[in-house]
């Protein structure tokens, strides 16, 4: 097990599934976790759980990624709290069969998956230095996906599909633009998929649909704990240290989508994702 004493954490999504398993493991190896959930109830329930074990550091801060005054509020409590980051772990993620929107209007996989945590990366940058990591939680279901910036907020042809997919594969460009962007400050970036998981995710947090699906694949599905093991490994292991800008699945990096590794394609993703958080 690797040592992070000294180190101060993120994890988003940090109340359900992976975000929470991978909450257990960071301090579980000693560093500081900063929990970002969007509900108070289930943000303090997840934390209550947590801290039922002693010794653990934690601390919560809410913050809905669908919402862009919610993530620069998080962003200026972090820098308030805390004096840099070195551990920040993209976990959460959303899917839905209907089209929805964020508070800024984008099509809600998008704004929370991708554009959510742009903002809250690209906030965090300034007290981020050298050894410091930044996980993205992907998914193998970049490899259908295109990014449609005709079409950013698919008004035209939704299906879950072509959004969740679209969503998943900025996560990859953003890992690769982003991790050429902060090289020459020896921060690294990488991103993951962490396999078919059974968590809440797909499930309506406030009608429960979608539960009874969940649950009759649940004994098909790796746990929580088995899923989060490659973003903790990219969080925490010393062997990957200075890997940086690469895709990994099981622990080892893997074959992303040719379309995820057009730079061409991450740096116009890039600017554009810059283009629509800027404080008009
Ligand atoms: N499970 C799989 O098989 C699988 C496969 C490939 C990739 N992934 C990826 O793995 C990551 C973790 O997902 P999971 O399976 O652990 O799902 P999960 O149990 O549903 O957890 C998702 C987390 O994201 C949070 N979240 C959703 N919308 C948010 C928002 N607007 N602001 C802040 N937090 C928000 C959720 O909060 P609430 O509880 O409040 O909704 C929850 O804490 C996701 O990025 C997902 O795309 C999962």
């Amino acid at each position: 097990m690797q040592n992070l004493k000294d180190k101060i954490a993120i994890v988003t999504g940090a109340n359900s599934g992976m975000g929470m398993a991978t909450v257990e493991a960071l301090s579980d190896m000693g560093a500081t976790v900063i929990m970002l959930c969007r509900s108070k109830q289930r943000g303090e329930e997840a934390l209550e759980k947590l801290a039922a074990k002693k010794d653990r550091k934690l601390d919560l801060i809410l913050c809905d990624l669908g919402d862009f005054e919610s993530v620069r509020s998080f962003a200026k409590q972090v820098k308030e709290r805390y004096p840099r980051v070195d551990i920040l772990v993209n976990n959460a993620g959303f899917i839905s069969l209907d089209r929805q929107e964020t508070k800024e209007g984008l099509e809600m996989q998008f704004g929370i998956n991708h554009v959510g945590h742009f903002l809250l990366t690209t906030n965090l940058l300034p007290i981020m230095g050298e050894g410091a990591r930044i996980v993205n939680v992907s998914s193998g279901a970049h490899k259908t996906g295109k990014i449609h910036f005709d079409d950013i907020n698919l008004h035209k042809g939704f299906n879950v599909i072509t959004a969740y997919s679209q969503s998943k594969l900025a996560n990859v460009l953003f890992t690769r633009e982003l991790a050429r962007r902060v090289k020459d400050r020896g921060i690294t970036v990488n991103c993951c998929h962490p396999g078919a998981v059974a968590t809440n995710i797909g499930i309506d947090r406030k009608t429960g649909f979608g539960k009874t699906i969940t649950g009759l694949l649940k004994p098909f599905f790796q746990t929580p704990a088995q899923g989060a093991r490659t973003a903790i490994f990219l969080a925490s292991d010393d062997s990957v240290k200075d890997i940086s800008g690469e895709y990994f699945y099981k622990c080892k990096i893997a074959k992303s989508s040719k379309r995820s590794k057009d730079m061409e394609l991450a740096k116009k993703l890039y600017e554009f994702s810059e283009e629509l958080v800027a404080e008009k």
